[in-house]
Formats: structure tokens, C-alpha cells, sequence
């Protein structure tokens, strides 16, 4: 068996889980459901699930990892020996596999529009021509093919260099560079002329349109920015050395994450609304309206180059905590190499994803359930897979854990001293709050 890695420091672990939060569900999913969700009302009730939910769910996690010290299905295996509970790391790995074969895909346009930048091809200002673009880049296929290849092979590259060395070092120079120019973005976008309109679809609600739907999408997205619901948490948690501190990496990477969400939808739905693009647009909603607007801005081609670099950062940092969860898996519990693991898992992913990216053209009416491969893939794992992921998490640690361990692993061990109040807002939030929110939405949304 391979020797356990380690994050190196505090602060490398706080890289890797913000790394991991901060990606393609921030500055593309996010503001293209705000679209087509109505705005604000769904801004709102997406917050309101962030802040019941981010924490109890993260601390569970962390506590499960941490403890166990080992992968999502060995992990509930070793906390609670001779019991169901092991499967639901196997619910995590599907999740998982499920998340990355459509994020690889997105990541590949996201390369695909970095190349795009540094070739100057959006010197056009016209929406029309750039909303063909996007369709001729992700309906051909063999580009998008391609491209998904590539974001899956340095995904795979990353993970197979173990996932402390490399992450730490690029990802804590990129990510300021990337939000110091989604705020130069965030900051044309809202002085355009007819900004207007956008501001008050972010800020106005309309609570008269919300559905159970809508419900499930926010609290689906909720779960997928924030990577919790499928063992990443668990998984990184399971590198994480005692002394760390359980609640303030939770808490910062929370909010790190929320910001960048909120920055992004300041950044695409003014422009939308100046523009004149329909805000429910869908998946190319980011990819029309940004090469818009670094068309309108000084530098723009120069930071378009940049921005779309930085974006596939973020979405790479996002999709080495997917594979992790995999890849440790199968290195744990079926005793393979780091590279035979990533070999098969690769191998499986770039199967789903070639149907995922089909499905955007030649296989459009290939359906399961009514949906094509692409939005199956989306929409069962954000919307059920990780809810439930979550709920278990924290039932394990609330019900199913003692509470004295739990405590013990909350503090590290005794060594951070917290008030007995916040203690037990903590417990009492894992044992009751989350269960009950995510099950009442689960259920209303479901039905
Ligand atoms: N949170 C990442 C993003 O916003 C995506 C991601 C990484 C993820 N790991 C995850 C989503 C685990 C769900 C579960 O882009």
C-alpha cells in the first residue's frame, strides 16, 4: 500500500479546498442558472442555502475524513465497522464520476476559448456572431472532443503528481489574479450604458416565480460550488493534519467561494441585460457575453487571454478534488497503483464525456429520463446525488458518531478552545438543521 499523503501546511490546505470550491460553478454554472431562474429570488434562497447548509455539511465531512484518515468508502468502513454506511462512499464515487465527465467537457470549451483569445478572435462586438461561434464550438464533433482530452489528461497528470505538489504552488497565485479581473470585469459591466435592467434582475426579487424547481436548482448549485456532497471535503480532509482548524477553513472557504459567485453574477448580468441577450440563454451564457465585453474594454484582448488562462485554472483546481475522490478509492480499497487507478478511472470519464459532449450536437436526442447525456450527468448529480451525499454526512456525524469524538475531532483534539455556545451550534446544526433542510427541499423539490 502507498504511504498516505499530507497536505504541507495550513495554508496549502486552505489553497486546495478554496481551489477545489472556486471554479466553473462559480463563473459559469452560477450565473447561467441565475438566468434561467428569474434573478434575485433565486440569488437569495441560493444564499440562505449557503449559509444553513456550507458549514454543518463541510465540518462533517472533515470530521468523517479527518478522523478515518481515509478514502470516502474506507472512511465510513472504519468508522463504523460492519454496517450499510460504506455505501454511501459509493454513492460519493458515482457523484463524483458523474461530476467530472460533464466538467471536463466544459473545462475543454474553456481551453478551447483560451486558445480562441490568444489567436484575437473575439475582435467582433456582435452577439450573433459570437453566440454562433459557441454553438460551432461545442456542437462539432471532434474539437470539443479534443480539447475535453486535453483538460482530462492535465487533470490526470495533476492528480497522478500526488495532489499536495503543484496545487498549492500555482493555484495561491492564480486565483487572486483571477478575481482581481473578474472585478475589472464586474466593474465595466455594471457603468455600460443599460446596466440597469441587470442590476435590478440581481437584485429585485420576484418570489412569485419561484417553484419547487427553482428550490432545487439553488440548493443543487449550493452543494456544487461549494464541492461538498461527494467526499471532496472528506477526501482532502483525510490529508489534513490534526492541529488544523476544522471551523475556520471551513468558514473562509465558504466564503471565498460565495464571493466569487457573487462577483461573477455582478461581472455577467449587467452586460447580459446592456447587450441584449436573452438571460436564459443556458450553458453559453458566460462564453457569448464575456467576449462581448473584453471586446468593450481597454486591454480587452489582453485580458480575455488572461481570464480565460486563469478560468481554466480554477476549473482544473476544481476537477483534481473530483478525481481524488476516485483515484483514492481505488488505490485504497482495491490495493492499485497510483497510475493503474488513474488509468481506469481516466478511461471511464473520457467514455461519459465523449457522450456528454456529443450530446451538445450529433446525439441532441439521444434522452434519459427526458434528458440528453450532458444534463443527465449535470442535474442528477448536483440536483439528487450530492444533496443526498450531504444529508448522510451529516446524520453520520449527528446521530451515528458519539458526540464526545466528535467534539474531539471539532476542536483537534481538545487544542482549539471554543464557547460552549458555539459548540453547540455547531452540533445542533449537523444533527437537526441541515438533515431537515435538505430533506424538505429534496422532497418538494422532487415532487
Ligand atoms: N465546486 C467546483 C466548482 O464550483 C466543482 C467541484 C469540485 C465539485 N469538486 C466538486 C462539485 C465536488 C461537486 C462536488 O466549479
Amino acid at each position: 500500500m502507498e504511504k498516505r499523503e499530507s497536505f504541507g501546511s495550513g495554508f496549502g490546505v486552505l489553497v486546495a479546498m478554496a481551489g477545489s470550491a472556486v471554479g466553473l460553478g462559480n463563473l459559469w454554472r452560477f450565473p447561467y442558472l441565475v438566468g434561467t431562474n428569474g434573478g434575485a429570488a433565486f440569488i437569495i434562497i441560493y444564499l440562505a442555502f449557503v449559509f444553513l447548509l456550507a458549514l454543518p455539511i463541510m465540518y462533517s465531512e472533515f470530521i468523517v475524513g479527518r478522523r478515518s484518515q481515509a478514502n470516502v468508502f474506507g472512511a465510513y468502513k472504519v468508522l463504523a465497522p460492519k454496517t450499510g454506511w460504506c455505501n454511501v462512499g459509493l454513492v460519493y464515487v458515482m457523484a463524483s464520476l458523474f461530476i467530472i465527465s460533464f466538467y471536463c467537457v466544459v473545462g475543454g470549451w474553456t481551453i478551447n476559448y483560451f486558445w480562441k483569445s490568444v489567436t484575437f478572435r473575439f475582435t467582433t462586438a456582435d452577439t450573433a456572431v459570437l453566440g454562433d461561434m459557441f454553438n460551432n464550438t461545442v456542437t462539432s464533433n471532434s474539437e470539443p472532443l479534443i480539447f475535453m482530452l486535453i483538460f482530462l489528461i492535465a487533470t490526470a497528470l495533476i492528480v497522478m503528481a500526488g495532489i499536495k505538489d503543484g496545487i498549492e504552488r500555482y493555484t495561491k497565485v492564480m486565483m487572486p489574479i483571477l478575481f482581481v479581473i473578474v472585478v475589472v470585469v464586474a466593474v465595466r459591466s455594471v457603468t455600460l450604458p443599460g446596466s440597469a435592467a441587470g442590476l435590478e434582475f440581481l437584485f429585485k426579487p420576484d418570489f412569485s416565480l419561484v417553484t419547487g424547481k427553482t428550490l432545487l436548482d439553488a440548493l443543487g448549485q449550493a452543494f456544487f460550488s461549494l464541492s461538498i456532497g461527494c467526499g471532496t471535503i472528506m477526501t482532502y480532509g483525510s490529508y489534513v493534519s490534526k492541529k488544523e482548524n476544522i471551523a475556520g477553513l471551513s468558514a473562509q472557504t465558504a466564503m471565498t467561494d460565495t464571493l466569487f459567485a457573487i462577483i461573477a453574477g455582478l461581472a455577467i448580468m449587467p452586460a447580459v441585460f446592456a447587450f441584449g441577450i436573452s438571460p436564459s440563454e443556458g450553458p453559453g451564457l458566460v462564453f457569448v457575453t464575456l467576449p462581448y465585453i473584453f471586446a468593450q474594454l481597454p486591454f480587452g484582448a489582453f485580458l480575455a487571454i488572461l481570464f480565460f488562462f486563469m478560468l481554466f485554472i480554477a476549473a482544473i483546481t476544481s476537477s483534481i478534488s473530483q478525481l481524488e475522490v476516485i483515484v483514492s478509492y481505488l488505490i485504497e480499497e482495491f490495493r492499485m497503483s497510483r497510475k493503474l487507478a488513474i488509468t481506469l478511472s481516466v478511461s471511464v470519464i473520457t467514455v461519459f464525456g465523449v457522450l456528454c459532449s456529443l450530446s451538445q450536437g450529433t446525439l441532441a436526442d439521444v434522452k434519459i429520463f427526458g434528458y440528453n447525456f450532458f444534463d443527465f450527468f449535470d442535474t442528477t448529480s448536483a440536483n439528487i446525488l450530492l444533496p443526498l451525499g450531504g444529508f448522510f454526512a451529516v446524520i453520520f456525524v449527528g446521530w451515528k458518531m458519539k458526540r464526545p469524538d466528535v467534539v474531539d475531532e471539532f476542536t483537534s483534539g481538545g487544542m482549539r478552545k471554543y464557547s460552549r455556545f458555539f459548540l453547540n451550534f455547531s452540533y445542533y446544526s449537523i444533527k437537526y438543521l441541515a438533515p431537515i433542510v435538505v430533506a424538505v427541499v429534496l422532497i418538494s423539490g422532487l415532487i
